[in-house]
């Protein structure tokens, strides 16, 4: 077994702030404390209001201070919104003939060289994730090290994003107080906290169902094949539900949670929910069929969006791993069926795998992202570091194209 690391992580997602404090180890996580506010200053997923957004994470913060009595300095942070893209990109270099055997230098030089992709200038590069190699072209070759070879090639799977968003993030961080240890794609982190290594290996398509968006990730041969954002999320269904009842958003949330369904049929008839619609003076009982009725278009609608979005990886026919849902949104009773009509692969809500510690708080499949960036920044090792001090946020150049061994070890 080996040391175990502490590490905190933050998710700054569009409906909540959670930050939760570990001991990582080979054996998994040990939480030692969690907290959670409700998110402002965010919108589908990116920052719009830095003072309101250090708010909510400063209490997520002092919360997990209070109940693990552990000060949390520095957090791995989630990264989302539109901002984003995606793009591959191939890199080649020579192999010097002094050695002709692949060496960890070489592997680097051909990253770089796949970083090099034209970046433009108010953008920065978030992640540089290894597919293959190929070697002399030989494809499909995952463990270049030691090979020999004459011309290695890598695709990647590069993420990048706005620099002044990113920006953001760092200076919310900033503004609560906290250093940031690294920042990661939250549905890269959701994955790693919701799939096995062989899932990753064989073929799975990941769904992070938040309250703004729904994030998309889809994985083969142990690596990254295609990232993608649909820009509806939980909160879609309950805007939806808040007019149809004419209720305000709160009732209508609680509605949902409590009695929502995406299924009008797995309903009996006589079902009700009683409530009071605005500009009423007395509760009524409103059919829960009904409620399906106004739910179900919605929920078909975002699983033919993530079927679209899980269909641009080309990778949909190969995924026996299938569609593994999280967040919070994934728990909408009846969705997970809906996705798995619409995109005819088997689906399942997952949970994080936190099995000891004070782990109540983050049991559910809306920490997934929070447990999954702790997780991925046990392996990561802290590589890139945004310290307060430095007076601006990211620099593009000093972040590490260091990935995990789940992303498949290659330095
Ligand atoms: N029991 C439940 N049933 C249905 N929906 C739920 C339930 N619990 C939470 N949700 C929905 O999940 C959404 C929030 O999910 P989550 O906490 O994962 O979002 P987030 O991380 O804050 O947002 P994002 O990732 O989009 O920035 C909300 O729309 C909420 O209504
Ligand atoms: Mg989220």
């Amino acid at each position: 077994m080996t040391r175990a690391r502490r590490l905190a992580a933050l998710d700054l997602g569009t409906t909540k702030a959670c930050c939760a404090i570990a001991d990582v180890d080979s054996d998994g996580l040990r939480v030692l404390g969690f907290g959670q506010s409700p998110s402002r200053g965010v919108r589908k997923g990116a920052i719009v209001d830095i003072e309101r957004a250090a708010e909510a994470v400063a209490e997520a913060v002092d919360a997990t201070e209070r109940m693990s009595g552990l000060p949390v300095d520095a957090v791995v942070v989630g990264i989302a919104g539109g901002h984003l893209a995606s793009q591959n990109s191939r890199g080649v270099v020579a192999v010097p003939a002094g050695h002709r055997e692949v060496r960890h230098g070489d592997i680097t030089r051909a990253v770089e060289a796949a970083r090099a992709v034209s970046v433009p200038s108010d953008r920065e590069i978030v992640h540089v994730l290894p597919q293959q190699f190929t070697i002399d072209g030989q494809d499909g070759v995952r463990d270049a090290i030691g090979m020999i070879g004459t011309r290695l090639e890598v695709d990647t799977h590069i993420i990048t994003g706005s620099t002044t968003a990113i920006q953001n993030v760092v200076k919310v961080m900033h503004t609560a107080g906290l250093d940031v240890e690294d920042l990661v794609l939250q549905v890269l982190a959701s994955a790693r906290a919701v799939t096995t290594e062989d899932e990753i290996e064989r073929g799975v398509a990941v769904v992070d169902v938040g309250g703004g968006t729904t994030d998309v990730a889809v994985f083969g041969a142990g690596s990254v094949l295609h990232t993608g954002v649909v820009p509806v999320g939980g909160n879609h269904v309950t805007g939806d539900l808040a007019v149809g009842l004419r209720s305000d958003l709160e009732t209508a949330e609680a509605v949902k949670r409590a009695n929502g369904h995406s299924l009008q049929l797995t309903i009996p008839a006589e079902a009700t929910v009683t409530l009071t619609p605005m500009g009423y003076e007395e509760p009524v009982a409103v059919p829960q069929r009904y409620l399906a009725e106004v739910i179900g278009p919605r929920a078909r609608e975002m699983a033919v969006l993530i079927d679209t979005e899980i269909s641009r990886s080309g990778a949909a026919a190969r995924l026996p791993g299938g569609v593994v849902m999280c967040g919070g949104g994934a728990l909408l009773r009846g969705f997970a069926e809906i996705v798995q009509q619409v995109t005819d692969l088997p689906v399942r809500v997952a949970a994080p795998p936190v099995a000891h510690g004070m782990d109540e708080g983050v049991r559910g499949p809306e920490h997934a992202t929070l447990v999954g960036l702790m997780l991925w920044g046990d392996k990561r090792g802290g590589s890139r570091t945004f310290a307060r001090t430095n007076g601006h946020g990211g620099n593009g150049h000093t972040m590490s194209t260091r990935f995990g061994r789940w992303l498949r070890e290659l330095f």
